[in-house]
């Protein structure tokens, strides 16, 4: 199916002569990783349309297929060889078709990918999207690879154009300056660099007039936010004021950004929800020491009391990597009572995967035992699902302000939508708007959904 995008607000419109050869080829994009993928992805989908080229939601119709790909974890690269080779059937069959891979994969690998994956057209390191048409046209025989970083680019004057809906990603940063031992990301993504306020407010604003109710500030250290002019808090604010938009997620703050004002905002302002994603990585200071995290759990714990003084019903989720180089059962032990401590509402745990080219992989063997990493993921997994269920559980008797999204998958009788504190949320339908915030009474919960009863407007 073939659906016309609009045309983009691209800072340098092709002249429409230089269109034609395009007009009738379409793309589709597939993703892999984070969120900044999904709204990077957003962006070419608008550099595109505004060179000419329609998309596509079924791949085998595609004319020009591209994954934009992810680095963090060695099984998130083999997923996309894996399915490199799926689609090198389809190139056989159709020599025209032009494969790309993008994203943070690209960037670090590109050499690799055109060994181990000679079809492939394209390579394009996530600063290089502008050049994706241009690339496309002269993409023949050898692979082209552009991974060049540009410190400057920030795609700022790209509308990206989003699938339509309710809530909306609102990348507000780029790269990375923190260089935490076991990352790839600031390879890969280059330095931090922040869009300027008014230009993240006037995408608000877009957002809002296009029926968009709530919006979350990308970056991947969001909360280190800075424009030369104003800081993190001070965008909360800014957003805050845009009509329309009535709740404002951020994703990912880290612990050491975590300033008073920005915890200040989150519970005084009430469009910023009670919703925080604080990764802790490890509860053991000597593993976060040799993680070149630069806080330690005294001042983690600090930023998690705060944030429960001053944000009223604050979630906290987190992210834990097990099996860091050099990681003592003893240590582990301090990851997993910290968790008992805190309770996060949830948690993405991963096994440490050595990366090459980071301090972690230069300076340490990778000598935790994959069937040790797999027994601690294990625990912390199992002690998370019970704290979950446990918090999800406590909800039951209390009611709720969710943002209805959408039809649930399991029953069309159902909306699903997410409460101000981050949990999914299914009720039924009533004569309840997708796009208005309703009270939910909550009656029944599993480890990660509330099942509510009765919905009213309001809220
Ligand atoms: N910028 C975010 C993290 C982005 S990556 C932050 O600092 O909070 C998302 C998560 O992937 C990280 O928080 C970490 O838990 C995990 N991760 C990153 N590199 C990893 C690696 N080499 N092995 C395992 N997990 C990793
Ligand atoms: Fe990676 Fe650390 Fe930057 Fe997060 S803060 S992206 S973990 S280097
Ligand atoms: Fe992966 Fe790149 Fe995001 S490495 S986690 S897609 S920034």
């Amino acid at each position: 199916m073939k659906q016309p995008l609009p045309l983009a607000s691209v800072a340098d419109p092709i002249a429409p002569e230089a269109l034609t050869p395009f007009r009738n080829r379409n793309v589709y994009i597939e993703n892999y990783g984070c969120q900044m993928n999904v709204s990077d992805s957003e962006v070419i989908a608008s550099i595109l349309a505004g060179a000419g080229y329609g998309s596509e939601t079924d791949m085998r119709s595609a004319d020009i297929i591209l994954l934009n790909t992810c680095a963090i974890r060695e099984k998130a690269e083999e997923r996309v060889f894996g399915r490199l080779g799926e689609i090198s059937s389809l190139k056989r069959k159709r020599p025209d078709l032009v494969l790309g891979v993008c994203g943070c994969m690209a960037q670090r690998i590109a050499d690799q990918i055109a060994e181990r994956a000679p079809y492939v057209d394209l390579v394009m390191g996530p600063d290089s999207y502008r050049n994706l048409p241009e690339a496309i046209e002269n993409a023949r025989g050898a692979p082209y690879i552009d991974t060049r970083l540009d410190p400057l680019e920030d795609y700022a004057d790209i509308a990206p154009v989003r699938a339509e809906g309710v809530k909306a990603w609102l990348t507000i940063q780029r790269g990375c300056d923190k260089f935490c031992a076991f990352c790839v990301v600031p390879f890969v993504r280059g330095r931090e660099r922040s869009v300027q306020l008014e230009n993240v407010v006037e995408e608000a604003r877009r957002l809002a007039d296009s029926g968009v109710k709530e919006i979350t500030l990308l970056g991947q250290t969001v909360n280190s936010y800075n424009d030369g002019r104003h800081d993190f808090a001070d965008l909360l604010e800014a957003a805050s004021e845009v009509n329309g938009i009535e709740r404002i997620r951020f994703t990912s703050p880290h612990p050491s950004d975590a300033t008073d004002a920005m915890i200040r905002v989150m519970g005084s302002n009430p469009k910023v929800c009670s919703h925080i994603h604080l990764p802790l990585q490890s509860g053991s200071d000597e593993v976060l020491t040799r993680m070149r995290r630069d806080y330690r759990v005294k001042e983690y714990m600090e930023v998690v009391e705060k944030l429960r003084a001053n944000v009223p019903g604050a979630a906290i989720t987190t992210d834990i990597i097990v099996g860091f180089p050099g990681e003592t059962p003893a240590q582990f032990e301090e990851t997993y009572r910290l968790m008992e401590r805190v309770r996060y509402d949830g948690a993405f745990m991963f096994k440490y995967s050595e990366r090459g080219g980071t301090v972690a992989q230069k300076r340490y063997a990778d000598d935790i035992a994959e069937a040790e990493k797999i027994e601690r993921l294990k625990r912390i997994i199992a002690l998370q699902e019970s704290v979950s269920a446990e918090i999800y559980a406590s909800k039951i008797g209390t009611a709720a302000a969710v943002l209805a999204e959408g039809v649930s998958k399991r029953s069309g009788d159902d909306l699903f939508g997410k409460t101000d504190d981050f949990k999914t949320c299914v009720f039924p339908k009533g004569g309840v708007e997708i796009g208005s915030i309703v009270q939910v009474e909550i009656v029944n919960s599993t480890p990660h959904t509330l099942i509510g009863r009765s919905a009213s407007r309001g809220g």
